[in-house]
């Protein structure tokens, strides 16, 4: 039998209520469907799962490179090369730290060859030992940078609205072997710096920020989210301020940012006097050449993502089960991710489903961050009681999805990706039936075939 007549014989057979999330979930285990009968030949077909055409023929991605002014690029390429002054604290690369330190209004920048590294190297130049808190929503790579500098994560629930570290789970974590606190700035939002402060400076704990998602962001209005001790940027290409690959480390602390300075490279203190171990994590000038036209056109870029947030907030509004988390659009934000949640009880279709059908309309939205940092190697067995300390996270790590967005992207675009959304939930059972029988190359593994399960642990911002 083809795929199509597979669907047809499912249609036909869609008429009753069901309960189909009992196979396709542990979470979610029932749900009251009113009867689902498509309407064959109407807008139901307005999926792709069941028939319809793809709603675009391009792919649509999460994190596709917002490009700057190329003129304004390629004249910067031209000056470093006429320069001969390829990397080593070049002059784009001290312009560009410049430039981050004002736009974060911090003191001092020291940047990077990417966000990991400069987690990596803070981590280090801070001197933290044994255990740190950290929650387990995030990027892998925030765990990876403790981890590789022989520390222990403690892994901490996080806020249901924010996604950022709840600090009453982060004071019942503190042991005797806790030396730091690293929180996660995650999706722009901003910890609760001031509250972090308190419990660090109490027990005497360190505390800095991954903030690789929050260049532009100010959710308190004044003078930048939470640095800590320091704070590290992203500006991988698929950052929406971004130098190709780049990083940055931001502190107001003068000792810290001379040693951190001297960790970027290599350690040296001179021609040959080594004072600390370091690595090779600087920026060449190639990267602070992008940064620097990127940062110029962060406004454009944030205008864009904004009107985009506001086109997704009006087209999911009025679907069940999908909330889109809230933003302030009165403070400054770079509106970089539109996460969503999905309630598949009410939506009636699973996350994992929803994201499925909508890469058949060649929208590739994307499940975060599952399955959680701690259920991926080789973390797996540091959180045994998992289901009773994180929560928040086994729930997000089940529910949360992005959707594209970026200067790629337009409120057209995404109106159209909102009317398949709502397509999709008003057919969600014959959706369901229908996925259970595809095999498009284009699903994610972990949605081919019934009841897969794959670990996309190198699921990437
Ligand atoms: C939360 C978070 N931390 C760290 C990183 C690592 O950044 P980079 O790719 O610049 O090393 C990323 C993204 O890629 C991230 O999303």
């Amino acid at each position: 039998m083809t795929n199509e007549q597979k669907i047809s014989q499912i249609l036909s057979n869609v008429s009753s209520v069901g309960s189909h999330l009992d196979s396709r979930s542990a979470v979610l285990t029932s749900r009251n469907l009113a009867p689902v009968r498509p309407e064959i030949g109407s807008r139901a077909y307005h999926a792709a799962v069941l028939g319809a055409k793809p709603e675009f023929k391009r792919t649509l991605h999460v994190g596709r490179p917002n490009m700057p002014d190329r003129a304004a690029f390629l004249r910067r390429i031209n000056e470093v090369l006429d320069s001969g002054w390829l990397s080593n604290f070049g002059p784009m690369e001290q312009e560009f730290e410049r430039r981050v330190a004002e736009t974060a209004g911090t003191k001092y920048c020291v940047a990077t060859c990417n966000a990991t590294t400069g987690l990596e190297v803070a981590i280090a130049g801070l001197g933290m030992t044994g255990d740190v808190i950290v929650p387990s929503f995030t990027f892998i790579a925030t765990v990876h940078a403790l981890w590789r500098q022989g520390l222990r994560p403690v892994f901490c629930d996080v806020d249901p609205e924010t996604h950022c570290l709840d600090v009453d789970c982060v004071e019942a974590a503190i042991t005797s072997r806790t030396t730091g606190i690293l929180g996660v700035h995650l999706w722009g939002n901003s910890c609760d710096s001031l509250a972090l402060r308190e419990v660090a400076d109490k027990h005497g704990l360190k505390l800095m920020f991954d903030a690789a998602h929050s260049i532009g962001c100010r959710s308190d209005g004044a003078g930048h989210d939470g640095i800590g001790d320091a704070a590290v940027f992203s500006f991988h290409a698929t950052k929406c301020v971004h130098a190709f690959e780049g990083g940055a480390i931001v502190t107001n602390d003068s000792d810290l940012e001379k040693k951190l300075r001297l960790m970027v490279n290599f350690g040296f203190a001179g021609e040959d006097a080594v004072a600390h171990l370091g690595t090779n994590g600087k920026m060449s000038e190639a990267s602070a050449a992008m940064g620097l036209t990127s940062l110029e056109s962060m406004d454009r870029f944030f205008e864009h993502n904004k009107r985009n947030y506001m086109a997704y907030s009006a087209g999911l509004g009025e679907i069940p089960g999908i909330k889109l988390m809230r933003r302030h659009t009165n403070r400054p934000h770079n509106f970089q991710y539109i996460v969503t949640e999905i309630d598949a009880d009410a939506f009636g279709l699973t996350r994992d489903e929803l994201v499925a059908a909508l890469r058949l309309e060649n929208v590739c939205a994307r499940r975060y961050f599952h399955p959680g940092c701690h259920r991926m190697e080789p973390y797996v067995g540091l959180s045994p009681r998992a289901g009773q300390t994180l929560p928040v996270t086994e729930i997000l790590t089940d529910r949360v999805m992005v959707l594209p967005t970026g200067t790629a992207i337009s409120t057209d675009d995404i109106s159209r990706i909102c009317r398949r959304i709502s397509a999709l939930s008003r057919n969600a059972e014959a959706v369901h039936r229908a996925l259970t029988v595809c095999n498009d190359p284009r699903l994610p593994s972990y949605a081919r075939g019934p009841g897969v399960e794959v670990s996309t642990a190198g699921t990437r911002l």
